[in-house]
């Protein structure tokens, strides 16, 4: 997959993408990061690539020409546009499975106030947020959405790390983990764990999955009730308990 980056901050997202996961994938050749400085498309003297709002208003807006001849450059008609924005629908799992079966996007980090809007209308761009806040940029937004997006392509994840994403736990929340030592200053992790029987404790697993995601976000417990798919008769039957168990208050 191709991801194509418009910043006026390229240098922000070296990091990220040189390092751990996304480091890899980039060495595998299962993604590819192009990174656009949006100010080398300025034809002004001073690489100018804002001004101020007509109309009045705080702050500074990013003019449509660098833009534009940015996404000329990459040839951006017809191809996934997205610009990050507090202004935009928030982006969830689905959306983001989505966005990976892509083969090439675009994403334009706005900064200062905003952008012309006539950027987002000629390039049919889809506004994209990462939650209900204000950030001082879309830099750090898309570094999240690259992340999670490149998460879901097809061997950027090692085996076992991806297994979940199939399994019955997709769209619950996690299950507590433990690690050595069995006991830490008097708290034992779950015996249930060392029994050895891989489908007890797989359904230890799902029973606390689903009271975690219960308790936590009943949106997303409803939305599995609704949704999931073939269960076994001991999963249905811990799914019915859980279900049935009245709000600790
Ligand atoms: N830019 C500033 N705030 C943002 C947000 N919450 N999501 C996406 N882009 C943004």
């Amino acid at each position: 997959m191709k991801i194509n980056i418009l910043t006026l901050f390229p240098e922000m997202f070296e990091p990220v993408i040189g390092g751990s996961i996304l480091g890899r994938a980039k060495k595998k050749g299962i993604l590819d990061v192009n990174l656009i400085n949006i100010r080398d498309f300025s034809q002004d003297k001073h690489k100018k690539a804002d001004d101020y709002p007509f109309g009045g208003g705080a702050g500074m807006v990013m003019l449509a020409d660098p833009v534009f001849r940015a996404m000329e450059a990459i040839a951006a008609k017809g191809k996934k546009a997205l610009y990050m924005s507090p202004r935009g629908r928030i982006i969830d799992h689905d959306r983001i499975k989505k966005l990976s079966e892509e083969e090439e996007i675009i994403i334009l980090c706005g900064h200062y106030e905003g952008i012309d809007e006539r950027i987002i209308e000629y390039w049919n761009m889809e506004e994209v947020s990462i939650g209900d806040y204000v950030l001082t940029g879309g830099e750090l937004p898309a570094m999240v959405l690259i992340d999670s997006v490149a998460r879901l392509i097809p061997d950027v994840l090692a085996g076992e790390e991806s297994a979940q994403e199939e399994s019955v736990y997709s769209g619950l929340l996690e299950y507590p983990q433990y690690t050595k030592p069995r006991e830490y200053r008097g708290m034992m992790v779950p015996e249930v764990l060392f029994n050895g029987n891989h489908k007890l404790i797989a359904l230890w697993k799902f029973e606390k999955s689903l009271e975690l995601t219960k308790e936590r976000r009943p949106d997303l417990f409803e939305k599995y009730l609704r949704e999931h798919g073939e269960l076994s008769k001991e999963e249905l039957k811990i799914l019915k308990k859980v279900e049935s168990t009245v709000e600790k208050v």
